[in-house]
């Protein structure tokens, strides 16, 4: 729907790749102002270079961000790494970090923006959980364990911040064909037989789109769906179901 973002200005982390560059083209086509914060740049859309791991370039990116559009109005919390492993096969300096970008990052964005957000008219925030938050997947404790914290946040932050009028969810992206996957399956012994595997894993019988998760954050952030927040939603070809 065109225009359902017009005058808006869209903060997106980890957005010059995969799900947040999908999410990117999707606001900028219903006309939201796109802000990529990201380690890269997205040449499609204005863009911001921050490590959502260190507090200061955070800081720096929002406050660019809010000066060149004049303020925030949706953050989409999407910038995440992944871990492979159980609990005896990460360190805690692998636990560290990856709970530093996954689960902090998206802190430390939100408390950057929260300001911003506070003068909107359609304040959002959606977080890019996982599946893997509530389904027990094989060699992943530590990503799970990022994920599950990052649904438990929302949740918390939905009802800190409902009084204010500042809507906060979450997507549960099954296996999505991004260029993180992509790189899991060049490493896998047998790419193709393991790409068989994670699609037959969903009952749709495929991966999730990156644009299938873009259309639900889209829509999550939208301003007209005011009833929504402290949702999880689940893009996961029925794997959750
Ligand atoms: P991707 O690897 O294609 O894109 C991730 C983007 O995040 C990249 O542009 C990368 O530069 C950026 N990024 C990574 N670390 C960063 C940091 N410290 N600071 C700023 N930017 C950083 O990955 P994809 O698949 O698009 O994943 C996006 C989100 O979706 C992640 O949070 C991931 O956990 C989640 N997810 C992905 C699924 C999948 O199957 N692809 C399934 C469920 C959730």
């Amino acid at each position: 729907m065109s225009g359902t973002f017009d005058g808006l200005t869209v903060a997106i982390s980890g957005g010059a790749s995969g799900i947040g560059a999908a999410a990117a083209d999707a606001f900028a086509a219903r006309g939201a102002n796109i802000a990529v914060l990201d380690l890269n740049a997205n040449p499609d859309h204005w863009s911001q270079t921050c490590d959502v791991s260190d507090d200061h370039q955070v800081r720096q990116a929002v406050a660019a961000v809010a000066a060149h559009f004049g303020g925030i109005d949706v953050l989409v919390n999407n910038a995440g790494i992944g871990a492979v492993g159980t609990v005896e096969e990460n360190s805690d300096k692998q636990w560290f970090r990856v709970l530093d970008v996954n689960v902090l990052g998206m802190v430390r964005l939100a408390r950057a923006c929260l300001p911003h957000l506070r003068e909107s008219s359609a304040p959002a925030i959606v977080n890019t959980s996982s599946i893997a938050a509530t389904a027990g997947l094989v060699k992943r404790a530590l990503y799970s364990a990022s994920k599950g914290a990052v649904h438990s946040l929302t949740m918390a932050m939905a009802a800190d911040h409902v009084a204010e009028g500042i809507r906060v969810n979450c997507v549960e992206p099954g296996t999505a064909d991004t260029p993180w996957v992509q790189r899991l399956l060049d490493q896998a012994e047998d790419p193709a037989a393991e790409r068989a595997r994670l699609e037959a894993r969903q009952p749709t019988g495929r991966l999730v789109s990156a644009e299938e998760v873009a259309a639900a954050i889209v829509y999550l952030a939208d301003p007209s769906n005011k009833a929504l927040t402290g949702t999880a939603l689940a893009v996961d070809g029925g794997m959750s179901g």
